[in-house]
């Protein structure tokens, strides 16, 4: 008897009305910092996607770098070597824009014959009505690629019960420091 109750109360959640699908979802690239792209709601409670758009900043050179080595062989092989990062969120490409956050987390080369990593960064942000609300991404990077997707698994805050998708895209890297800032466009669903 308990366990039909359970069942019905998922079935009675999962009836949703769509109400707005705005346009800008099929245009995500504004300029904005977030905007709320579609709405969904059902008659207990509503369930939102929000586009978040910020530039990363990796950075490990200087006297004061952001990401640092933790582990890792010391031959030429990077498989295996780890980093532990407070890398800084900024809403434009430029270092000394508007800051939104931090990504605090490890990235680690997961793979033997590409530099492919495994992500598990948290994003905190700082701004507006997300501040003090964060993210969390647990997904695989192939630097390499032009767009890599990493899997929202949660997040805190404005976004608890988050789920959703994180698209990085490499706009600059320095061969020689490893220091790169990545532009990343997050859809991340929350109620
Ligand atoms: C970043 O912004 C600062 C201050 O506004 C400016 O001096 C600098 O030239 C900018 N850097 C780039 C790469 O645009
Ligand atoms: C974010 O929240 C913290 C702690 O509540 C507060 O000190 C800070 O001023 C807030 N920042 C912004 C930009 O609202």
């Amino acid at each position: 008897m308990t366990y039909f109750l359970k069942n019905t109360l998922t079935i009675t959640i999962t009836i949703y009305i769509i109400i707005i699908i705005s346009s800008s979802m099929l245009h995500p690239s504004t300029g904005a910092f977030s905007e709320e792209v579609s709405e969904v709601i059902s008659m207990k409670r509503m369930e939102k996607t929000t586009h978040l758009h910020f530039f990363f900043h990796d950075i490990h050179s200087g006297k004061s770098p952001t990401a640092i080595k933790i582990a890792g062989t010391p031959d030429a092989s990077l498989f295996g070597d780890t980093y532990m990062m407070d890398n800084v969120l900024t809403e434009g490409q430029n270092a000394s824009s508007k800051a939104v956050g931090k990504a605090q987390g490890m990235y680690a080369f997961a793979a033997k014959n590409e530099p492919a990593l495994l992500m598990v960064v948290n994003y905190d942000f700082t701004r507006g009505e997300f501040n003090g609300s964060s993210i969390s991404v647990l997904g695989r990077n192939p630097v390499t690629d032009d767009v890599r997707e990493m899997p929202i698994v949660g997040g805190s805050g404005r976004f608890r019960y988050a789920n959703g998708y994180a698209l990085a895209h490499t706009v600059w890297f320095d061969l020689k420091t490893g220091d790169a800032i990545v532009e990343y466009n997050v859809y991340v669903k929350h109620y």
